[in-house]
């Protein structure tokens, strides 16, 4: 079977998905997958990578890549291929856009399709799905960069332009300090603050106009940061709920791929009756968004209330030797798996 393995990318998220990339290859089984490797850089030109396939490597976070040989018709390549694994996080590789290139020119590819890959990648509309869903999430007011200005949309999509300070208003009335402030196509944490008062959360709504301009203003949960990975398309598996322990104040970029601190535990330390309850809300999010194939499906579990509280779905989930989801399967492997529907 041949398999083309995309990675890198144009979004926030380039150098973890070199990590998520390096690793799916290093991985795959060579006698029975005829591998094409394949990067595209910051800029979206796409290289072959030639390195021996026998021998890559999982790079670290940050390592650049070399052994590159430049496409000049990406098309051509991926039109022989049976099947395409985009290993792309964030803009443009986990929001539909290379998906909707794959339809156009008919290879079979691995993962969510173009309606729930753009959903997923979109924290505000994922909200509106999940809402509508009957789950649970955290409360948050969205609001729109508008010149110098914001516009503050309400849950009826009724717009007024406000100034910081209106804004300010609005989330103080709504909302309770520590909030999360985050651009609603994030990724890795890439434009997410935590802040506690006035200040900081005109300076986090600041941070995070700079990736986006759709921005979320959220309820902070304390609590424990719980993932379930699903699988499948329409009967879908879903895995062991894992926890993760975050070394700094909250899970951020560096938490993520740097501090060795931070842990990951599977099973999660948490009731078995709230690890399957779990596993069918994370199920039925993935179902909701039309999901397909994989995703992670990430929640809070709140500290006072045992509450749960969906965060958000990762339709590329990391893939690399440190992230959840392939530790969660791995954890789940010899387990009996059930279809919940
Ligand atoms: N409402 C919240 N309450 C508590 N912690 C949060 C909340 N929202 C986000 N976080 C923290 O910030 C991290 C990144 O936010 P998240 O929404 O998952 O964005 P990303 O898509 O960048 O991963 C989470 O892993 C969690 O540690
Ligand atoms: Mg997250």
């Amino acid at each position: 079977m041949k398999l083309a393995v995309i990675f890198g990318g144009r979004s926030t998220e380039h150098d973890v998905s070199i990590v998520s990339g390096t690793s799916v290859i290093s991985k795959l089984d060579k006698e029975k997958y005829e591998i094409t490797p394949i990067y595209i850089d910051e800029n979206g030109e796409y290289y072959k990578y030639t390195k021996n396939i026998n021998e890559i490597k999982t790079l670290k976070i940050g390592e650049k890549i070399d052994n590159l040989e430049k496409i000049e018709n990406i098309i051509k390549i991926l039109q022989k291929q049976d099947i395409i694994f985009p290993v792309l996080h964030g803009k443009y590789g986990e929001d539909g856009s290379i998906q909707g290139l794959f339809e156009m020119i008919k290879v079979p590819y691995i993962g969510c399709k173009v309606l729930a890959s753009s959903i997923a990648m979109d924290k505000v509309y994922t909200k509106m799905i999940i809402e509508k869903a009957g789950i649970n999430q955290t409360k948050s007011e969205y609001i729109r960069k508008y010149k110098e200005k914001y516009i503050h949309i309400d849950k009826e999509f009724n717009e007024k332009i406000c100034s910081i300070e209106e804004i300010i208003n609005i989330a103080e009335t709504n909302l309770k300090y520590p909030m999360f402030i985050k651009p609603s196509n994030s990724g890795s944490s890439v434009g997410v603050t935590k802040v506690e008062n006035k200040n900081e959360l005109q300076k986090g709504i600041e941070t995070a106009s700079k990736y986006d301009n759709k921005i979320l203003i959220e309820q902070g949960i304390n609590g424990q940061e719980v993932e379930c990975a699903v699988l499948g398309n329409e009967d879908v598996i879903a895995s062991e709920v894992g926890e993760i322990k975050s070394a700094d104040v909250f899970y951020n970029f560096d938490a993520k791929y740097k501090n060795q601190e931070s842990k990951t535990i599977i099973p999660a330390e948490i009731s078995k009756e709230k690890r399957e309850e779990i596993r069918k809300l994370a199920i039925k999010a993935f179902k909701a968004i039309n999901g397909k194939g994989l995703s992670r499906v990430d929640f809070f579990v709140e500290n006072e209330t045992g509450k749960i509280y969906l965060n958000e779905i990762n339709t590329m989930p990391g893939f690399t030797d440190i992230s959840m989801y392939p530790k969660l399967f791995e954890a789940s492997r010899n387990k009996l798996y059930e279809i919940i529907r």
